[in-house]
């Protein structure tokens, strides 16, 4: 059965648009449905352009109660009978509650070589520790922020006198082509990683 997948984002939605992208044919999975906290996100759009219907859940009237704020997400997410959400730069932290519902059904995309760098700001932080090369990682989505099983790495070298947008740039070229590979095995149950270098 074609998985129904829910892409949740807050941003201008790169790594959303190449996932549905990448869903066509007689692809495991199907993207039925983006989810957004930002009224004013790219991504609306996008999904607009995909013909793929798009949820709008401000977080702002939910401010101080994540709980309240995942219900209003869960009971949105019912009528797409979803299978499984691909967090594709949201930036909202989920709770356990939330987490532990999509267990084993849900993955994030980092712009770390997890796990160094879990959080904000990693390509800055990657330059700034001198680090040698750095990259983007797919993972299981557990209570622990972004933390989880590995499902696949691309590493790019970092180069001397890269700023972080430009290293940023150049991670996210590899994002698009990581985050489409690992959603195609893991929605036929193969969890095997994808580890590659550039
Ligand atoms: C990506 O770098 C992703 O790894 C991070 O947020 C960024 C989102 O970019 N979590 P986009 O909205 O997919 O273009």
């Amino acid at each position: 059965m074609t998985k129904r997948v829910a892409i949740f984002a807050s941003g201008g939605g790169s790594n959303a648009v190449k996932l549905m992208e990448s869903m066509q044919g007689d692809h495991p999975a199907m993207p039925a449905l983006i989810v957004t906290n930002q009224p004013n996100a790219g991504v609306i759009q996008q999904a607009e352009r995909f013909g793929v219907a798009c949820e709008v859940i401000d977080h702002k009237p939910y401010a101080g109660d994540r709980a309240a704020f995942e219900t209003e997400i869960q009971n949105r997410l019912i009528p797409y009978q979803i299978d499984m959400i691909c967090l594709a730069g949201f930036m909202r932290v989920l709770t356990a509650g939330f987490t532990d519902h999509w267990s084993g059904r849900m993955l994030n995309i980092h712009p770390s070589l997890l796990p160094k760098y879990k959080g904000l700001n990693t390509h800055a932080r990657a330059i700034e520790a001198g680090d040698k090369r750095a990259g983007c990682t797919v993972h299981e989505v557990t209570a622990e922020l972004d933390d989880g099983p590995i499902l696949g790495q691309i590493s790019v070298p970092i180069l001397s006198g890269d700023a972080p947008a430009k290293l940023a740039a150049r991670v996210l070229v590899q994002e698009h082509q990581l985050y489409p590979a690992v959603l195609k095995r893991f929605a036929t149950g193969d969890k095997t990683p994808i580890m590659r270098k550039t």
